[in-house]
């Protein structure tokens, strides 16, 4: 008999940032596994398009709009989709954006936005969902960290303190939800060719340095974080909780 460890069959999955990219990735891989998606993104049209693409490859995922840095909405959102499916098992907080600037150059504005997107809608939406996951007694939350949760680079302040807090975070509401029935983790992606990444790409010395400096040797598709989200999805990884998961070809135990 097939092992039914991976298996999300009857779960309703929340992918927040899951036009493209990542979160895209995660989503199929979680609907490959059984799991009825929906994917979250600010744009309904760009969203409709990825949900019928996965539906055209047999999966099961519907959409739900809103901007996570509007919190109310995210709530809404999140309350919308537990009502819709009656249920709702997993979160995976995955929606970020980037701003690359020397340090002089930084606006408080930019400051904010970077951090509202990337770490305070995260405590929002994962508060919100605690709501609906400790009613049932069981639930996963995901957050999608990056290795910049641990280290750092120069021009990307915001983003390497909001992947800080978000690791934290990760760590707080392991210890209050645990006790609830919840786990709660935190992916730490290292290089992977998505449309964030655009800039830095199209850079050929950067894009060297990533392979010398990742033992793999190479960026990473987007298609290889979805292991990660199945695995603290699923029955897996029941005994999972408060963890930091890299998937970046072993950066960050290298120097
Ligand atoms: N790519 C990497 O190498 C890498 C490495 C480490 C960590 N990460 C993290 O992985 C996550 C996904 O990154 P990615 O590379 O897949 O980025 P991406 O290709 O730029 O995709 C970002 C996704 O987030 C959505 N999004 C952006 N702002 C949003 C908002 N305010 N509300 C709702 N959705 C929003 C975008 O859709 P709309 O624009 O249509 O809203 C899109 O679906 C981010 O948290 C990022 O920090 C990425």
């Amino acid at each position: 008999m097939a092992s039914r460890l991976f298996s999300l069959d009857g779960r309703v999955a929340l992918v927040s940032g899951a036009s493209r990219g990542l979160g895209l990735a995660m989503a199929r891989a979680l609907a490959e596994h059984g799991a009825r998606v929906v994917l979250n993104g600010r744009d309904a049209a760009t969203l409709d398009a990825a949900a019928a693409r996965l539906r055209a490859e047999g999966l099961d995922a519907g959409t739900c709009a809103f901007d996570v840095a509007d919190h109310d909405a995210s709530v809404a959102g999140i309350d919308a989709v537990a009502a819709r499916h009656g249920r709702l098992d997993v979160l995976v907080c995955n929606a970020g954006i980037q701003h690359r600037r020397p340090l002089p150059e930084w606006r408080m504005a930019d400051w904010e936005r970077v951090v509202s997107v990337n770490l305070s809608s995260c405590f929002a939406m994962a508060q919100a969902a605690a709501r609906h996951m400790v009613a049932a007694g069981r639930g996963r939350i995901v957050m999608t960290g990056s290795i910049m949760s641990v280290l750092a680079r120069p021009t990307v302040h915001a983003y390497v303190a909001a992947k800080s807090g978000l690791w934290g975070l990760t760590r707080s509401l392991a210890a209050e939800l645990g006790p609830q029935g919840v786990n709660v983790n935190c992916i730490a992606p290292g290089f992977f060719r998505t449309e964030m990444n655009e800039a830095i790409l199209a850079n050929p010395e950067f894009v060297a340095w990533v392979e010398g400096r990742t033992p793999l040797k190479r960026w990473a598709d987007p298609a290889e974080i979805g292991g990660a989200a199945v695995f603290l999805a699923s029955d897996a990884g029941s005994y999972v909780n408060g963890h930091l998961l890299a998937v970046d070809g072993g950066l960050v135990s290298v120097v």
